[in-house]
């Protein structure tokens, strides 16, 4: 037995990028239907990277998206560069005007949750979609089981994969599941949660002779801290002790305080952007649409940037019938999201150490560190990146 439903538009998944769509959709009463094969704790409880950009605060709270963001989140006015044993502050309002938020992402995952929940929003949890089609025509739809067994067929108007690296609706939009543009790296991070007060008041990020070490936090008693690792190192064959030697060696000159590691993983990163993010009436956006590495602390704001296109054009299209923001989606997202590429793999090829490094390249490296930190506008660069360009608006 198929249940068929009706709703203007079927998103997959229930992360940043899906809850976020929902959430915009509504205010101007388009209806949606969310689908993610999770369950609610499992998305809820899953750890991700924490900085926010000053538009993506701006949109969760000014849309009533998330109030916490501005009183549990902290606000970072700058990061620390360390290297050759110095570190070196990039101050983000005197570069830029804009500052960045420390907010957990499963945090903004709870209070999107929870928001869309209360506005009764269809939400599906542990649904797993089997199918995506006629996204060619006006018709396209979703099919998709449920937890109980339950066989469920969506008829939208539009369907939106922000069903993350993963994505089951990629091929509906590319023709394949990996067609895209992608590098791989030769390194990963290995990641901790600690129960600790933070080292630091600001992040550090850390070039060293033996790798990267990125200095984050949670809260005044959780700390997360990452530094480079091989892909294959498995997380729990190192001793705490280990863990902090590494950590400490890797940024000298900060005592790190130290205390009960309580989660520890491997985590792989790749650079991806999909050949095509949409084709007819079916779209890609987040981590569907293009995946970063962590060093440059774009992930969400990527998608929340994504959205906030999509919301306008899908607006366009469903309320007046006007094609041309949908049509000019995909153009006008790429141009950020490869700014977005090159700013994340710039700061994860500055900072990290290639194990066949030779000496010229660990010595012209310092030099690139160098020529960032010794002038304003290397300064300016790296910070407007950071902290997040201005959202596009599209021209209608
Ligand atoms: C984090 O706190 O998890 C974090 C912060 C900055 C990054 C990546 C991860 O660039």
């Amino acid at each position: 037995m198929t249940t068929t439903v009706r709703t203007r538009v079927a998103i997959v998944g229930a992360g940043p990028a899906g809850l976020l769509l929902s959430h915009l959709l509504a205010d101007a009463g388009i209806d949606s239907i969310i689908l993610d094969r999770r369950g609610r704790d499992e998305i809820e409880s899953t750890i991700r990277a924490g900085i926010l950009e000053q538009e993506t605060v701006r949109v969760l709270s000014e849309t009533g998206a998330s109030d916490r963001v501005l009183t549990v989140g902290n606000r970072h006015d700058g990061i620390e560069l360390h290297f050759e044993g110095e570190g070196h502050r990039i101050d983000f309002p005197s570069l830029t005007g804009r500052s960045v938020w420390l907010y957990p992402q499963h945090e903004a995952l709870k209070d999107l949750i929870a928001a869309r929940l209360a506005a009764g929003q269809d939400l599906r949890f542990e649904t797993e979609v089997t199918g995506v089609g006629d996204v060619e025509s006006d018709r396209p739809w979703v099919s998709a089981t449920s937890a109980d067994g339950t066989e469920v067929r969506i008829e939208a108007e539009f369907v939106v994969g922000a069903d993350g690296s993963r994505s089951v609706v990629r091929p509906a939009v590319t023709g394949s599941s990996s067609g895209g543009y992608f590098r791989e790296y030769p390194f990963a991070w290995f990641g901790i949660l600690c129960e600790a007060p933070p080292s630091s008041h600001e992040l550090i990020y850390s070039n060293s002779p033996d790798g990267f070490a990125l200095i984050s936090q949670r809260s005044a008693t959780v700390q997360r801290m990452y530094f480079q690792c091989d892909p294959e190192a498995d997380p729990d064959a190192v001793s705490e002790a280990e863990i902090w030697a590494t950590l400490q060696a890797r940024v000298p000159g900060t005592a790190l305080t130290e205390g009960p590691i309580f989660q520890r993983e491997v985590l792989r990163f790749r650079s991806f952007v999909a050949h095509e993010l949409r084709h007819g009436r079916a779209v890609l956006v987040g981590d569907a649409a293009h995946t970063v590495p962590p060093t440059g602390a774009k992930g969400m704001n990527l998608a929340v940037a994504d959205v906030v296109l999509l919301d306008q054009a899908l607006r366009a299209l469903l309320l007046e019938n006007d094609t041309r923001l949908i049509d000019a989606f995909a153009d006008t997202a790429l141009r950020r999201i490869w700014k977005a590429q090159h700013f994340s793999w710039w700061m994860t090829s500055m900072l990290h150490t290639a194990s066949d490094a030779s000496a010229f390249d660990q010595r012209r490296q310092v030099g690139e560190l160098r020529s960032v930190v010794e002038s304003e506008a290397g300064r300016t660069f790296l910070a407007e990146a950071y902290t997040g360009w201005p959202h596009q608006s599209s021209d209608r």
